[in-house]
């Protein structure tokens, strides 16, 4: 007789935002004459940039040739990719990372869920709290994380980081020595930013307790204010203890396209055996590599004209958080993020909790969020609206919230 892997069991509830979209559609069925805006999961809604529709449509065309035609992609990616990633978002930067250091994948959630599989079960994890759930999650279903507590909306064997008003919604050192800590900077769902200088003692603590950061820099494209790394591997004595996760859902609109990649240093060692081997060997044995048309698209990423795109890009998206911001602060919100990451956080008013609110703005403003608790327990009382909306709903959706 089969057993399942009954890791799977121990999950709670449903998935954050199969539970929104339930709640959202009962609710249209219910008002079909209400227009809704959503501003809740972090999905983009501007097309692709022409530098990369170009790029897309010459990559097609040579899939049709047969002198130019690609099967099998390189399991870690093509070339030109790697070096245009080395150079764009590393050397660029002082950041010494080899294009061989990069492996290409189809997106950062699959990569910040999978990288767990190289490390041992033994391994105790760290987070943030709140946190983008894949890392919890994808440790619970590999069995890293003990049992969860309903009560405390935790698990028995995960260090959880609080983020809260009262840190700036900057995780500390925990006081447990953690074997692999997740940190995501710019944060979702926070929107917090963290300092160069503060990145630093995340690296300088792991590396002489000999723990490994797993770094997802997904928001890094948002950064506006100096002295807030791009990579981790600003900061020293990053190659020996972290490993980092790029996508370009956010940067490039790639959400419906999938492409990111992860950075191993060849120095990232446990004993005598290099991280980047075991991930080379778990990409090649898995993963058949991202398509060479999405490849293309992701080269042009770091064109000229696709840079200056892409920026515009973003810069639209922040115009988004700061009409945000700015309505709900004269409405009387206390709002953070939105500076340096297209998530605004923002206390529930009064003693509402997180899916009070939700449903509150539902009804009310016909406006959907994302519940604060949904990301962890210090998420209760705070609620998350992403930038990502087109800006004319998103000016509707503050005027809406204002008039309330
Ligand atoms: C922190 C973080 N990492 C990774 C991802 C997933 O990125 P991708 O679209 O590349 O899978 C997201 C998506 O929302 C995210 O918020």
């Amino acid at each position: 007789m089969f057993k399942i892997n009954d890791n799977y069991l121990k999950l709670p509830g449903s998935y954050l935002f199969s539970t929104i979209g339930k709640k959202v559609r009962e609710y249209s069925q219910a008002n079909p004459e209400k227009e809704i805006i959503r501003l809740g999961i972090g999905d983009v809604t501007q097309p692709l940039a022409p530098a990369i529709i170009t790029a897309l449509h010459k990559a097609v065309d040579e899939m049709g040739a047969s002198e130019t035609f690609r099967g099998y992609a390189p399991d870690l990616g093509y070339e030109f990719l790697r070096e245009a990633i080395a150079e764009g978002d590393y050397r660029a930067r002082g950041c010494e990372i080899a294009a061989d250091e990069i492996f290409v994948s189809d997106g950062a959630k699959c990569d910040s869920g999978n990288i767990q599989e190289i490390f041992s079960l033994d391994n105790k994890i760290a987070v943030c709290d709140p946190v983008y759930p894949v890392y919890v999650d994808t440790n619970a279903m590999a069995g890293r994380t003990g049992v969860y507590e309903e009560a405390s909306g935790k698990w028995s064997n995960v260090i959880y980081m609080p983020c809260t008003a009262e840190n700036g919604f900057a995780p500390e050192l925990p006081k447990e020595t953690p074997d692999m800590i997740y940190l995501c900077f710019p944060n979702n769902p926070t929107g917090a930013a963290i300092t160069k200088d503060a990145l630093q003692e995340w690296v300088d603590y792991a590396n002489r307790e000999g723990a490994v950061i797993i770094y997802d820099a997904a928001y890094e494209a948002y950064i506006s204010e100096d002295g807030v790394p791009h990579s981790i591997y600003e900061c020293e004595g990053a190659r020996t203890c972290a490993i980092e996760l790029k996508s370009f859902s956010k940067n490039a609109g790639f959400t419906g396209v999938r492409l990111g990649y992860t950075v191993i240093p060849k120095e990232l060692k446990c004993g005598g055996t290099s991280l980047h081997s075991l991930w080379a060997r778990r990409h090649g044995t898995k993963y058949n590599g991202a398509p060479y048309i999405v490849q293309r698209a992701g080269e042009a990423v770091y064109s000229k004209e696709g840079k200056a795109q892409l920026a515009d890009q973003v810069a639209y998206y922040m115009k988004n958080a700061k009409v945000i911001c700015e309505g709900l602060r004269e409405a009387g919100y206390t709002v953070s993020g939105g500076v340096n990451a297209p998530y605004i956080w923002l206390k529930t008013p009064g003693t509402m909790t997180s899916w009070e609110f939700f449903d509150y703005l539902l009804e009310k403003a016909n406006v959907v969020g994302t519940p604060g608790s949904g990301f962890g327990p210090s998420g209760e009382g705070y609620f998350r609206l992403t930038a990502f909306g087109t800006y004319e709903n998103t000016v509707r959706a503050i005027g809406r919230i204002r008039a309330l």
